[in-house]
């Protein structure tokens, strides 16, 4: 399980605090959104961000949700100024498979985002090409919504796409999750959480106590449910473990 806070969480005149009580609390992926105010009704942060957060934390794993039009323009940048995981929405450019290889070319993993209002069966091209899907669990372009019910039977059927295709992408969920819904997720296949409000920010025992926390957690539930997912899969079979 990857623990992904989204940084459109942390508060502008404390982010670099916030950042280092994060890692402190074991967070080694973080969540970028860029939103360009035309895709999504919203306009946050400066592409900028990216650079800045790798030249501050060189090890972090930069995972950067796109919500703009034109998404093949911001490619070069972000590989550029040091993003390793890009994604972008499904309806957000006419040539996905294009985009998805120009990612990849460039030496990132690719994704593609799917809103609560798009049928998976969307994704059913994609699925073989993509390193990643995101499924959004509230309507993009702003932080703090509150978790859409349903996402869960989307969920289930993203897998069973997987399961269908035989194909190996990982699923990122991003939008409104608390630890109960981090739990569901985590059960139906979901890898990466992406954490906000309602997980780890804002709670009574701080940023750094509330990410050790959720990851232990989860962990745990992990265990528990017997569930291991692939980046664990990936690991086994590089360290060579059974
Ligand atoms: C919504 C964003 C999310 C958001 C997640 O458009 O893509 O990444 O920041 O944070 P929460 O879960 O707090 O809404
Ligand atoms: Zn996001």
């Amino acid at each position: 399980m990857i623990n992904a806070p989204s940084l459109a969480n942390c508060g502008l005149f404390t982010m670099a605090e916030e950042m280092d009580g994060m890692i402190r609390g074991g967070v080694n992926f973080v969540h970028i959104d860029i939103m360009d105010g035309h895709y999504v009704p919203n306009i946050f942060f400066p592409l900028s961000i990216v650079q800045a957060v790798r030249k501050r934390y060189p090890n972090l794993t930069i995972d950067v949700h796109l919500m703009v039009t034109n998404p093949e323009d911001y490619v070069d940048r972000m590989r550029e100024d040091g993003a390793d995981y890009l994604s972008f929405h499904i309806d957000s450019t006419r040539f996905s498979r294009r985009l998805i290889d120009s990612i990849q070319q460039s030496g990132m993993k690719a994704g593609v985002v799917i809103n609560p209002s798009q049928p998976i069966s969307l994704l059913e091209p994609l699925v073989r090409f993509v390193d990643y899907v995101v499924l959004m669990t509230v309507e993009p372009g702003f932080a703090g919504q509150p978790f859409m019910h349903d996402a869960l039977e989307r969920l289930d059927e993203l897998q069973k796409l997987k399961k269908e295709t035989d194909t190996h992408f990982m699923i990122s969920i991003d939008g409104g999750i608390d630890r109960e819904h981090s739990a569901e997720c985590m059960k139906r296949g979901a890898e990466i959480l992406v954490s906000g409000i309602y997980t780890v920010f804002g709670q009574p025992e701080g940023l750094e106590k509330a990410c050790a926390s959720y990851q232990k957690e989860m962990e745990t539930i992990q265990k528990e449910a017997g569930f291991i997912g692939l980046g664990a899969i990936c690991l086994c079979e590089k360290e060579n473990i059974s």
